[in-house]
């Protein structure tokens, strides 16, 4: 981590954690410059970064101060307390019936699972589809049966190789999107009856995948900003006979949530130690604003037992539906699979995504696409700030488009989502996103979409919903 990265972690953290408080001057940059050994500029511009994100405020000749309005550290939100026991999930109704009212196109997309299609680069890929489509070899739709396309598996063993995390492409097999990737995951380490430890909310995809193949979900007390409660996953691998994890160590959906970096090392380890497999969910993995957490788990995995899946579905190519699992020890297994289940991943799309992979243009494309996310998260951020009611408390993600959203007064979010629809906008209610259903008084909001007025109309109306809804 780069220093001014250091100092801007250093000072959202005593901020988070109450040490700092709304109105409170930030330590002056002469001190902290003495004290950390960083020049004046460094702290400055490590400043500037928490100012724009909502963290700090700066005043004309007096310095910066914690905002004003921050009031919902992220830490008052408590940790989850799921249910001590396995369970075979049952929400897939719920998330249908749910995924369904967000279809339309007219809707105000705040429960959308999508971000904004204009964020992303959509002729340029358009282009490198079509000349891949044109140039195809006939052999390669042999040679790029799974595990998949030579070209792009050193793309992306080159990007985890960058990223600190050593991974070959002998070891990646090319999905059909995450999902695939994590389905075949699933499969290649549990059986049928098998208790998988998750994450309490989680991604509705992971509840569903858990229920479709017949496996039980323990789930873990999860915190709204350090993800999974390692030591609370260590009781329950005491406790019950969990045969695989499936975690989002960084950008968690719904929370946002990122587990610190020595954290995710000691899940690791812990699961090392043991023999059990780690499910990793790095979808969200390229979208943090700093560049601190750019390493998945899979960086500390020495013994092939993390199957990292990602995606270029959030960042790159919503559609294309191409993904990929870094599978260790398991990549045979998970490439049978992936053959018995849908032969292989469109050959010309492959093919695409590895040209434009090539030619360099992505890590661009990423900076410009954190950057607006960033700011779309600010406006958010201040739309709840100005129309949600007392109580209500929200998650600071430090990248993905989610946050989290807990209202106040026993507010039912099932039919907040109701009423939210009848007014033509979306919200994604907090029971589609836990085993059995609770979290009845929380919603996901997504801010993957350039602000407008109208956005911010809804956020209006929401909170007037809220309003309304909340008992006393
Ligand atoms: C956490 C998480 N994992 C996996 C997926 C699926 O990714 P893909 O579209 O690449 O299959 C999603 C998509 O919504 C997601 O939010």
């Amino acid at each position: 981590m780069k220093l001014y990265e250091q100092l801007t972690e250093h000072v959202a953290t005593l901020i988070r954690e109450g040490a700092l408080r709304a109105g409170d001057r930030a330590p002056s940059v002469r001190e902290l410059s003495r004290n950390r050994g960083a020049s004046p500029a460094t702290i400055v511009h490590a400043y500037e970064i928490l100012e724009a994100r909502g963290y700090l405020e700066s005043r004309p000749r007096s310095g910066f101060f914690v905002s004003t309005r921050w009031r919902n550290p992220p830490a008052a939100l408590a940790v989850s307390r799921p249910a001590r026991r396995p369970v075979p999930p049952k929400v897939s109704g719920l998330v249908f019936e749910v995924l369904e009212a967000m279809r339309s196109r007219t809707l105000v997309p705040l429960g959308s699972a999508f971000p904004a299609p204009e964020l992303f680069p959509l002729s340029q890929l358009a282009r490198h589809l079509s000349a891949s489509a044109r140039r195809l070899d006939p052999w390669s739709t042999v040679e790029d049966l799974p595990p998949g396309n030579m070209s792009l598996r050193r793309e992306i063993s080159q990007r985890y190789l960058r990223s600190g995390a050593q991974v070959l492409p002998e070891e990646i097999v090319v999905t059909a999107g995450a999902l695939e990737a994590l389905n075949l995951a699933l499969q290649a380490v549990t059986r049928p009856g098998d208790v998988v430890a998750i994450e309490a909310p989680t991604f509705y995809g992971c509840l569903q995948a858990v229920e479709s193949t017949g496996r039980r979900a323990i789930e873990i007390p999860t915190h709204p900003q350090h993800g999974v409660d390692v030591d609370q996953l260590e009781r329950v691998l005491a406790r019950e006979p969990v045969r695989a994890c499936w975690l989002m160590t960084r950008f968690q959906h719904p929370l946002g949530a990122t587990m610190p970096e020595a954290a995710r090392q000691r899940l690791v380890e812990l699961l090392a130690a043991r023999d059990i497999p780690l499910i990793e969910d790095s979808v969200y993995g390229d979208l943090g604003f700093t560049a601190s957490h750019t390493a998945p788990a899979k960086r500390h995995d020495s013994k092939g037992l993390v199957l990292d899946c990602g995606s270029f579905s959030k960042s790159l190519a919503p559609g294309y539906r191409l993904g990929w699992v870094a599978a260790g020890r398991f990549a045979e297994d998970v490439w049978r699979r992936k053959i018995m289940t849908s032969l292989c991943t469109s050959i010309p799309v492959q093919a695409a995504i590895a040209s434009y992979l090539a030619s360099g243009r992505y890590e661009g494309h990423l900076r410009q696409l954190r950057r607006a996310l960033q700011a779309q998260q600010a406006q958010l951020l201040a739309a709840l700030e100005r129309h949600f009611p007392p109580g209500t408390r929200w998650t600071r993600p430090d990248g993905g488009y989610f946050l989290w959203v807990e209202l106040p007064g026993g507010v039912d979010a099932i039919e907040l989502h109701a009423r939210a629809l009848e007014h033509g906008i979306s919200v994604a209610p907090g029971p589609i996103f836990s085993a059995r259903k609770d979290r009845t008084s929380a919603i996901r909001l997504n801010y993957g979409h350039p602000w407008t007025s109208r956005l911010e109309a809804a956020m209006e109306t929401i909170g007037r919903l809220v309003g309304k809804l909340a008992r006393g």
